[in-house]
């Protein structure tokens, strides 16, 4: 069995986009990999060091979302980042690896900069250490379980790339000891938020987050963006430029989007209806993920059973991954 390895950042619960981008691709390949799952905290940490609340809440809530969607904890090892010391100590050994420069061109993490002017100034200018290297330290992430195989977006492939780079030199330097990861890439394109901006995201607002409640996705519903174009309910209007239309292909029957592309075209049906015709739809898709969901909030110690349980398979995995690595790197005292 092939080993994969992926990881997500403990900084806010799911949201549809993780769901369709990720955590589906993640369901469906749980049986035919030895799948490791971690809970980034130390990664969340690097844009998030001045508030450790609001990370070591979502370890726990992420966790239970995870599960939520059907991941098992019997096919999957859940671990905490932070409680593999392995990869901290990795992540030291590589970072003799890899430039600066290097660093500050990887796209991935150019853009987050960006992104995120009020923590590292216009121009990057007070960019942190440990944000800069977080590149090397995933790479420690995957390569301390010797990951195969990592299920990406396409925001991800940088930091791969990034990964197998050091991979390279290492092996070059100390041996053939270290395996270089592939990607699987996520079949499903970003999804696109409620307002049409090609990315679903928190910091965007335009997000449909699994635990929301019936009233929040009837208001978040009710605001979505549709066809500019129609005014009245018999207009006739363009579902492929709606965003009502594009749920409902996502969490609506195909019999049931046939009709409403049809209708819609045809002028035979109002937006006010598709949208709560999307609610029902939308609530039907998320009950059984919140019934799931519920359960655990009722046990939270079975939530930290499952890290408990994972970390500590993941640690021995670790374990005896940094035996090699120091051998051939001659520190083994
Ligand atoms: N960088 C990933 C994200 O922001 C999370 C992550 C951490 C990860 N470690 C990983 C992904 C290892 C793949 C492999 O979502």
């Amino acid at each position: 069995m092939k080993t994969i390895l992926t990881g997500i950042r403990p900084t806010g619960n799911l949201h549809l986009g993780h769901y369709f981008g990720a955590g589906k691709t993640w369901r469906e390949n749980q049986e035919k990999y030895d799948f490791y799952l971690e809970i980034a905290d130390v990664q969340a940490l690097t844009d998030n060091f001045d508030n450790p609340e609001k990370v070591r809440t979502n370890v726990y809530e992420i966790t239970k979302d995870l599960i939520a969607i059907g991941l098992d904890p019997k096919n999957i090892h859940f671990f905490i980042q932070s409680k593999i010391p392995e990869i901290a100590e990795l992540t030291v050994f590589y970072s003799n690896l890899v430039t600066v420069s290097r660093l500050q061109r990887n796209p991935t993490v150019k853009t987050e900069i960006s992104q995120k002017k009020e923590l590292f100034g216009n121009n990057g200018e007070s960019i942190t250490y440990g944000f800069l290297g977080y590149p090397v330290s995933q790479a420690a992430d995957i390569t301390c379980f010797e990951g195969e195989i990592v299920p990406v977006g396409d925001d991800q492939l940088p930091l791969l790339e990034q990964c197998r780079e050091i991979v390279r030199k290492f092996n070059s330097i100390y041996g053939n000891i270290l395996k270089e990861p592939e990607q699987l890439l996520s079949k499903t394109p970003r999804i696109k938020g409620l307002d049409g901006n090609d990315k679903m995201g928190k910091s965007l607002g335009n997000a449909i987050y699994l635990v929301d409640d019936e009233k929040t996705i009837h208001d978040k519903i009710m605001k979505a963006i549709t066809d500019p174009n129609k005014i009245k309910k018999d207009d006739k209007a363009n579902p492929e430029i709606c965003m009502v239309y594009y749920y409902h292909k996502l969490v609506n029957n195909e019999d049931n989007n046939k009709k409403i592309c049809e209708e819609c075209k045809k002028g035979e049906r109002g937006c006010v209806q598709c949208k709560k015709e999307l609610i029902e739809a939308m609530n039907t898709f998320l009950k059984p993920i919140q019934e799931k969901r519920k359960y655990y909030d009722e046990h939270p110690e079975e939530v930290k059973k499952v890290l408990e349980n994972g970390t500590k398979q993941a640690r021995e995995k670790a374990k005896e991954t940094m035996k090699k690595i120091k051998e051939s790197m001659k520190i083994d005292y």
